[in-house]
């Protein structure tokens, strides 16, 4: 297996998938195999070279029998990813070689883009911030924890607000976000270190450690008038406790599912449901799909507050092809803060 940065222009590396998983995603799930990069394009396809692969939770959803929200990934084909490249060649009159570009690519040095799948294919401009950081701050992550925080929740100065997976790519940003709203932030992470780390990168006002049995009555007590909207990432039996614990007209916003292992798409609802009623509470979805049409200018925001200092873009950085399918079971193992993203190659 070539693990070089630099791998010849003639060889397309790529992770197939083996088998549908049962359980945990595991590396014996893909097969390693080397080709020769496409030569055939269709009108429409834009052919890059892979620089970045980003990991989501919901990559594990893509491998199941139903997919979710996209065509479960089939054994045989190439593992999907988001994903930045830089454009070979072009049959798109928009999409032109040495462009950079981000969005839905596969595990291989040579994966085709379209422009029309469910998520734009964005043209990134040459700037002085870090490529990865389109996977990241500027990317699924960051544009849903902006999404959710401002047209999901509508988080007002003075009002608590709850955040699950505080240390993940989305909650991190969240955090951040419902701090520059003006909010108490309350985030939530697994074990002493985790939260430190929130409290010191995110602004987070507390940060409990949902490993500690009594870790709702912290959330209690830190939020004594009820919690105005919870930013869940975690699903479960956190979501059902959370729920008593809102104020009343609260809102939920339901981002993701992380307690649930995502090794099929049926979840556990929430017990406690009736409370919605008792506090005449809202709980919403939130799928960045949705919001498509106003990523340019949530994008633009994001970019402003980076840019004045106000925003911080916080990555767990790792390199090299042939650790795609040992990251991507640590979304649920206990990764390491901030977005996980895998270098693959340089830009020429
Ligand atoms: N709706 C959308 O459009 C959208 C877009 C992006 C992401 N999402 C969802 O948002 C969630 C977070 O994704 P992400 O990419 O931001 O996170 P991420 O960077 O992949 O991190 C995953 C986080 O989940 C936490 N976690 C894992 N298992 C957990 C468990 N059993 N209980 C509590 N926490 C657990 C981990 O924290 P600890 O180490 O502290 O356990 C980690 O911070 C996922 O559910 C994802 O599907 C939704």
């Amino acid at each position: 297996m070539s693990m070089s940065l630099e791998v010849p222009a003639t060889v397309n590396r790529q992770w197939v998938l083996k088998r549908r998983p049962v359980g945990p995603v595991s590396r014996a799930d893909f097969n390693y195999v080397e080709g020769k990069p496409p030569t055939q394009l269709d009108e429409g396809d834009v052919l890059v070279r892979a620089l970045y692969f980003g990991f989501d939770a919901s990559q594990r959803i893509w491998l199941t029998e139903d997919g979710g929200y996209m065509d479960p990934i089939m054994p045989g084909e190439v593992m999907k990813s988001m994903g930045i490249g830089q454009v070979v060649e072009s049959r798109h009159p928009d999409y032109k070689p040495g462009q950079m570009v981000e969005g839905f690519m596969s595990w291989q040095d040579y994966p085709i883009m379209r422009a029309d799948g469910p998520m734009p294919l964005r043209i990134l401009p040459p700037a002085d911030y870090p490529l990865s950081w389109n996977l990241g701050i500027f990317g699924v992550g960051g544009l849903t924890a902006y999404f959710g925080v401002t047209a999901g929740l509508n988080v007002t100065a003075g009002e608590t607000v709850v955040i699950s997976a505080a240390t993940g790519a989305t909650g991190n940003l969240a955090c951040q976000i419902a701090k520059l709203k003006g909010a108490k932030v309350i985030g939530i992470a697994g074990g002493a270190a985790k939260c430190r780390w929130v409290l010191e990168n995110t602004g987070a006002d507390h940060c409990v450690d949902y490993r500690a049995p009594d870790y709702i009555e912290q959330i209690r007590a830190l939020a004594p008038d009820g919690v105005n909207a919870y930013f869940d990432n975690v699903g479960g039996e956190m979501l059902n406790e959370m729920i008593m614990l809102m104020a009343p007209r609260g809102r939920i916003l339901i981002c993701g599912a992380m307690s649930q292992g995502y090794e099929d798409t049926r979840c556990e609802g929430p017990s406690n449901y009736m409370q919605m009623v008792n506090n005449h509470l809202t709980m919403v979805g939130i799928h960045l799909f949705f919001y498509a049409d106003q990523i340019p200018a949530a994008a633009q925001q994001l970019g402003q507050w980076t840019m004045e200092g106000k925003l911080r873009a916080l990555e767990n950085h790792q390199e090299g092809f042939e650790k795609a399918p040992d990251l991507l079971p640590t979304m649920f193992t206990g990764k390491d803060p901030g977005k996980l993203v895998l270098k693959i190659a340089e830009p020429h």
